[in-house]
């Protein structure tokens, strides 16, 4: 085994100590220090976080280089294919983020099923016990006699076996437990986390194996660690949804093979996670009859577009700054948006707590949801609900206009589809030719849209 020296460099300026302290002694930055490794290469060709720095690279130009053919794993669970841009790529490392509980062991398990039946694969486990995925297994009904499984979190030794066994697929379930023994920090720790993501990222590129990483995230929702993860891997995903529904959003923020906020839809079942393949409509809540507060807009995150419903409650508020909640939508964006609505649409709701929130767990991001969050803001203000055969969608401008958004058409169809008959939309995104059985009222600027809802 190569010597190898522990050092703490500094994450904000990179210098190096030899011990840890709370302050950085260059740039004066606190609780920047982390452990990092420092070591010759030639000292140490044996260990794996270091081979593969051989001196045999060569210059070539671009039309030379070799591509694999048939260079991605279909693995037949569509919405997840879908979203990693065609197929799960080679020699591709992924790291799937989400809640505890979420379905992230589920997915993966469901996935190396379904790839095995093809290609070799290995599931590691340093969460749960070879008892506990057997059980999901049945649970499941996968027949696991393909599916290597292996109980370890030591990732030398990881990779030792799997450089014995030689899987084209890897799970290795969960990042935050795996630790290298040239650390002594502790496992889930930000130095540990980069090395060992280092080296399997490489054992993966050197082998051309493809890598599923699972990853927590912290409490705001971000992967757990630091963002050198998500520049370290090829693609990330998240996992996202409401406990309390069954459906599962699978969400692309970052493919080097893809597009990026491509959506995946499953559904939680008894046996395990389905796919959802026409889920345009799952986001909406059955009212019997209209209520105030609610509204129905299409969002486009993806090539998919996707019915969702934007409830707001307005209510008069005891406290001196009077709340605003956002559950799915950006908090921000509201503080704004009430901003626009009381200089260029007239009311004002200064003594008033306002809660929005998108059903199902859904997450939006894009300016599309302005004009459905104010309506409907306005609609919980003065009681009055807005018609249940009403989309509407446009981002709305700190000046009070209303902006055009992308693929309008496609939404406006969509909604079409479903059976709306009115929408309000930004008069940019006006159709030239007319949609069967929709009545449109292009709005240019937010009083428009204000004095509709009258
Ligand atoms: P899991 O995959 O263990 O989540 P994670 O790895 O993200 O922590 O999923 C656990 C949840 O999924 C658990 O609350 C039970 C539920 N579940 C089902 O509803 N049906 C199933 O078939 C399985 C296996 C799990
Ligand atoms: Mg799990």
């Amino acid at each position: 085994m190569a010597k190898v020296k522990n050092i703490y460099s500094c994450n904000a300026c990179g210098a190096q100590f030899p011990q840890w302290s709370g302050q950085c002694g260059e740039c004066k930055a606190w609780n920047s220090l982390i452990e990092t490794v420092s070591v010759s290469p030639q000292a140490s060709e044996k260990h794996p976080r270091f081979s593969g720095y051989a001196g045999d690279a060569q210059v070539q130009s671009l039309d030379e280089v070799e591509i694999d053919a048939e260079h991605r794993f279909i693995t037949k669970l569509s919405e997840l294919d879908r979203v990693l841009g065609g197929g799960l790529v080679k020699g591709s490392v992924v790291l799937i983020g989400g809640d505890p509980g979420i379905g992230k062991s589920t997915l993966l398990l469901q996935t190396l099923a379904s790839v095995s039946e093809s290609v070799p694969s290995l599931y590691v486990t340093g969460e749960e016990s070879p008892q506990q995925i057997s059980l999901r297994a049945k649970r499941l009904g996968i027949n696991g006699q393909q599916i290597r499984l292996l109980a370890e979190t030591h990732v030398e030794r990881i990779i030792k076996l799997a450089q014995k066994e030689n899987p084209n697929v890897i799970v290795i379930d969960s990042v935050q437990t795996i630790y290298t023994e040239i650390l002594q920090s502790a496992p889930g720790n930000v130095a540990q986390l980069r090395e060992s993501t280092a080296m399997l990222v490489r054992y993966a590129k050197q082998t051309g194996t493809s890598l599923l990483l699972v990853g927590h995230v912290t409490k705001e929702g971000t992967l757990a660690g630091p963002r050198v993860l998500e520049h370290m891997v090829d693609t990330v995903l998240y996992f996202e949804g409401d406990n309390n529904s069954q459906y599962r959003v699978l969400r692309a923020t970052k493919n080097r093979f893809g597009a990026v906020n491509e959506l995946g839809m499953f559904a939680m079942m008894e046996d395990g996670l389905h796919t959802v393949s026409n889920p345009s409509a799952i986001f909406l809540s059955r009212h019997d009859s209209s209520v105030s507060g609610s509204i129905i807009t299409v969002t486009k995150e993806g090539s998919r577009p996707l019915l969702v419903e934007v409830q707001s409650l307005v209510d008069e508020s005891p406290l001196p700054n009077p709340r605003r909640v956002t559950v799915g939508l950006e908090q921000n964006r509201l503080t704004m948006l009430l901003a626009v609505l009381h200089r260029h649409g007239g009311i004002s709701t200064y003594n008033q707590d306002v809660f929005v929130n998108v059903v199902g767990g859904m997450r939006i991001s894009e300016p599309a949801a302005d004009l459905p969050t104010l309506l409907s803001i306005i609609s919980s203000l003065k009681d009055r609900p807005l018609p249940k055969s009403l989309v509407v969608f446009g981002e709305v401008g700190l000046a009070g206009e209303i902006r055009p958004i992308q693929s309008g058409q496609d939404r406006l169809r969509e909604a079409a589809k479903h059976g709306f008959q009115n929408a309000i939309i930004p008069a940019a995104n006006m159709p030239k030719e007319k949609i069967e059985g929709l009545n449109i009222i292009a709005v240019k600027r937010l009083s428009d849209a204000v004095n509709y809802t009258e």
